[in-house]
């Protein structure tokens, strides 16, 4: 099958958040499978042309119109990816190669990623790969089925679109001239990309697509309603008979604790009280906390942004610190009341808590390897990737049910048995507390069972192979249907 697949983000050339890590492995799961050719389009960024590492050669170059603009297109061409994916990038400086700062928050982003979504389809046009399949993720590239629908049909007369939802929040709003300014769409379009008396492409691509996916099994569920869904049940609920979860699996090639080079200690599902040890105190000593083996080592890498469960987490922090022997190391950047909350509570408790303001690869996988255990105690997650990772380096999770959460961490009961993790169902402190406290005392209590948890965490299988042949079934369906 011909796949083609566009995203404003996609690891290792360029990753903000977990899209960057999805679009890391699904292409190579896809390309793996026997009679799929695939592609993949991602933005030019800065800083990919300024990484000597990326190989690319030169295509095309054309103009292409977005609204009464004329704006320039130049497609290039990755040349060392070896995996059978092939990576085009769609090259602009105006939007993207000549942008300082971060990838999303500039004042066009509307304008910029419009542009985008409509430069996919003319670079699939100008490499002559008219895919069967496109699959297009997020806001950003959400034009995508419309445009197809709307103005490209008679160039993709066979091509089916699947849109994919990882996180329901970010819609891509406009005001209400964005759409004869910009997307300049055929007036029966209109109503389509309007909600509320602006533009939203969100709701256009729910609409246009063949079908829409989003990134686990409850979550799919969870966006019926409204709690979970950001204004968006109402649509997605007359969208509901195309809509499907697919749970997303992680890079077990990347997220490997027997070869992450990140890692000072090597270990497997076998060797891992030894070589997590290592790497326990490699990190306490790179975190500036004092080296104690047995003293649990609660650890969290995440944006610190409020749909991750940071209020619990401020709300019990120092209760937990008061009332029980650990250590607590967060890695992450955001929302500037958290940022503060988690360094003054890092000045209170210098031999207790570290708290790293910063993004950071290669800490981060040394604390996934550290740490003892994990916290992800967020209000809604659409699948969450890093729970996974943490299982997978035999970090045990704590995780707030919800989402991908609850098809990934099934929960153990005190004793640490039938689960692979400690989960609270109703987003509160207490409960929270709760279940860190169950996990606390598995660790300090059982220590045999803890370990044994351990390893059933490690031997899961949580990589791309299940996730991408579901991805197959329903590209099989959409071909299928007229
Ligand atoms: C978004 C979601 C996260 C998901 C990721 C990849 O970042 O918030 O839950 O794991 O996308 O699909």
């Amino acid at each position: 099958m011909k796949i083609a697949i566009f995203a404003s983000e996609g690891a290792p050339y360029i990753k903000s958040g977990g899209l960057g890590d999805v679009m890391e492995a699904l292409p190579a799961a896809l390309a793996r499978m026997e009679g799929n050719q695939v592609v993949l389009v991602l933005p030019y960024y800065k800083k990919i042309r300024e990484n000597p590492a990326y190989d690319v050669q030169f295509v095309t170059s054309l103009t292409i119109s977005l609204g009464w603009r004329q704006q320039y297109l130049g497609i290039l061409k990755l040349k060392n990816r070896t995996d059978g994916v092939q990576v085009y990038f769609v090259d602009n400086l105006y939007y993207f190669g000549d942008r300082d700062g971060a990838i999303y928050g500039h004042g066009d982003d509307g304008e910029r990623f419009a542009y985008f979504s409509k430069a996919c389809l003319e670079t699939m046009m100008a490499v002559d790969f008219i895919p069967d399949v496109i699959q297009c993720n997020d806001w950003q590239t959400a034009l995508v089925p419309t445009y197809l629908a709307a103005q490209y049909h008679p160039y993709f007369p066979g091509t089916k679109t699947l849109f994919t939802i990882h996180n329901v929040e970010y819609q891509g709003w406009a005001d209400s001239y964005f759409f004869d300014d910009v997307l300049a769409l055929p007036e029966n379009y209109r109503a389509c990309l309007d909600m509320d008396g602006a533009v939203n492409v969100m709701k256009a691509a729910i609409e246009t697509a063949h079908m829409v996916s989003t990134v686990s099994k409850t979550y799919a569920r969870q966006l019926l309603f409204p709690y979970h869904a950001h204004g968006m049940n109402e649509i997605l609920a007359y969208a509901s008979w195309k809509l499907t979860g697919i749970t997303n699996g992680i890079d077990i090639n990347t997220f490997n604790p027997e070869t992450d080079p990140a890692l000072p200690a090597h270990y497997n599902a076998e060797t891992f009280s030894v070589g997590k040890a290592a790497c326990k105190a490699a990190l306490q000593k790179e975190v500036g906390l004092p080296q104690k083996p047995d003293t649990p080592l609660l650890v969290m890498v995440t944006r610190l942004v409020g749909h991750k469960g940071l209020d619990l987490l401020r709300y019990v922090a120092r209760r937990l610190l008061r009332e029980r022997d650990c250590q607590m190391v967060i890695l992450g950047t955001g929302e500037a009341d958290f940022e503060k909350f988690f360094t003054e509570l890092a000045e209170e408790y210098p031999d207790r808590v570290a708290a790293k303001i910063t993004f950071n690869l290669g800490l981060a996988s040394r604390i996934y390897a550290g740490g003892d255990i994990y916290l992800m105690p967020s209000k809604s997650e659409p699948c969450g990737l890093s729970q996974m990772n943490a299982m997978r380096y035999g970090t045990i999770p704590v995780v707030h049910s919800t989402g991908g959460l609850k098809d990934t961490v099934p929960p153990s009961d005190e004793n640490g048995q039938g689960g692979l993790g400690f989960t609270f169902e109703s987003y509160n402190g207490d409960d929270f507390y709760g279940a860190l406290l169950r996990a606390l005392n598995l660790y300090q209590y059982q220590k045999s069972a803890f370990q044994a948890l351990q390893h059933t965490c490690m031997v899961q299988d949580f990589s791309w192979d299940k996730p991408a042949k579901e991805y197959m079934d329903v590209f099989q369906k959409m071909r299928a249907s007229l």
